[in-house]
């Protein structure tokens, strides 16, 4: 089956029974059984992810980051490669049984969490927080709610690093994913946080595009 017209029809379903992130779990579940694979299960991290570590030269130090909406963990896995010590969440207790699997040896710390009811002591406690294509893979409904979630967990001096597909205002597109536009990223900016650094990556003639986005608190 292809994977992204599964993901496409779980999570119409889901939206359908108003339960917006009920497909995630179902997606995994079906995948941990061996019936569909992940759209998005790369062996790599994010190449946005990646570059952006390389082009300023990240250096962790044991500082804290947080990974929003993890998956199976390719770029938590990255960023604790950088030296920082990585908490990892997801709404789906599959995704993270099955990142724990992936990477037994890790020193990420997966947890099954759910970003509109994070733990309390998350709040301002993570010198990184790397939010890539989590909001993206949410209608609206509850999108603009998610998107407020995720400043406040960012420490004081610390940054969130957004990656997201976008799309211009005029053009619609029907997800999942729903790229964000400039009014969403800015939305990002939240409890003292500030966007310093907007990369808006286009490819010619195509509908929509990449954001890479730095906010610092
Ligand atoms: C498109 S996937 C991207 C996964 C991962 N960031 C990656 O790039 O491989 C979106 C992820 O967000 C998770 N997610 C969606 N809503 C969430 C929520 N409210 N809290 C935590 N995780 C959520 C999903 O389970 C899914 O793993």
């Amino acid at each position: 089956m292809d994977p992204d017209a599964y993901a496409r029809e779980l999570a119409s379903e889901a939206i359908a029974e108003g339960d917006p992130t009920g497909w995630f779990e179902r997606l995994y579940a079906a995948a941990a059984d061996g019936a569909v694979a992940v759209p998005w299960d790369r062996a790599t991290p994010h190449s946005l992810l990646a570059e952006w570590a390389a082009r300023s030269a990240v250096v962790g130090d044991g500082r804290r980051a947080l990974v929003v909406g993890a998956g199976l963990g390719r770029d938590a896995e990255f960023v604790a490669g950088l030296g920082f010590d990585v908490v990892a969440f997801d709404i789906s207790a599959t995704a993270i049984a099955s990142a724990k699997q992936r990477h037994p040896d890790s020193s990420v710390r997966y947890v099954v969490a759910d970003l509109f009811d994070p733990p309390g002591e998350w709040r301002g406690a993570f010198d990184l927080v790397v939010e890539s294509m989590t909001v993206q893979a949410l209608p609206e409904p509850p999108r603009r709610a998610a998107i407020a979630q995720v400043g406040p967990l960012v420490a004081p001096g610390g940054t969130l690093l957004v990656i997201a597909a976008g799309r211009d205002p005029q053009t619609d597109f029907g997800g999942p994913p729903w790229p964000l536009t400039r009014d969403e990223i800015d939305a990002f900016a939240v409890d003292g946080l500030t966007v310093d650094r907007v990369e808006e990556l286009r490819e010619p003639d195509a509908p929509i595009f990449r954001w890479r986005v730095e906010l610092h608190r």
